[in-house]
């Protein structure tokens, strides 16, 4: 494959377009991310919204490349276990991924997959599970978070709306924080103050919101 046919043709501009504002703003929040929590540098991270469609994945996924742009071992997790995306956004495969781990009593090893980013990999959703929730927050969930960190410097999180489902309340609880995407003009101000507080009563480490497609002449996206 050839790297700059991906990043021409990438819905993510952190890859396609390193030196647009977009692709700055991501950077300016990875910065931001880095400084959020000096004593104990975050290694868990997972985004979440109040609603569907805010933009968490694509934010979720330039992160990652932003990150491993500066030279960070990244793995990305599929843990939208409903509507998964991430594959897509990478142009990957995803029979096998978090749920064939899950499944597989044997210590195999993880079934990380490359992308066309350097030190970025994507372990993706594998095959829909009937209770994602249950899965999320079983003892196996807790031991492969600590595997992957063992294997990279961070590991983000992908997750479905915290408002609509428990997945990505179940999980926070385990990493060490959660930012959540607003989508400028869209989401409303009573749903960000619930979905705050859900995250907070499991005592989630809430370290900022992200707000997406901010209305800005030269950008598309901006945190
Ligand atoms: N800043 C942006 N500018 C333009 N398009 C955007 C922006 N953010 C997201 N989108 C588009 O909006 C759609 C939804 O984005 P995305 O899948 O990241 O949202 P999501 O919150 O993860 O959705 P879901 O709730 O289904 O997981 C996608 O088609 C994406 O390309
Ligand atoms: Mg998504």
């Amino acid at each position: 494959m050839s790297t700059n046919e991906t990043s021409s043709a990438s819905p993510l501009i952190a890859l396609r377009d390193p030196r647009s504002p977009a692709a700055e703003a991501y950077r300016t929040l990875r910065t931001n991310i880095q400084f959020s929590s000096l004593d104990k540098p975050l290694r868990t991270l997972l985004v979440t919204s109040t609603a569907p469609d805010e933009g968490k994945s694509l934010t979720l996924a330039n992160l990652a490349v932003t990150m491993a742009q500066a030279e960070q071992r990244v793995i990305l997790v599929e843990c939208d276990l409903r509507r998964p995306t991430l594959h897509t956004l990478f142009g990957l495969p995803n029979e096998e991924g978090l749920t064939s781990v899950m499944l597989d009593q044997r210590e195999a090893s993880l079934p990380l997959q490359p992308t066309s980013v350097a030190g970025l990999s994507l372990l993706t959703s594998g095959p829909l599970p009937p209770r994602p929730a249950d899965l999320l927050g079983s003892r196996r969930m807790e031991a492969l978070v600590a595997r992957l960190q063992d294997e990279a410097d961070m590991v983000l999180f992908d997750t479905p709306p915290v408002t609509a489902v428990t997945d990505a309340a179940v999980l926070a609880t385990r990493l060490d924080g959660v930012l959540l995407v607003l989508k400028a003009g869209k989401t409303r101000r009573d749903r960000a103050r619930e979905a705050r507080r859900m995250l907070e009563k499991v005592k989630a480490n809430v370290i900022g919101v992200v707000l997406n497609n901010a209305r800005l002449e030269t950008t598309y996206g901006y945190y």
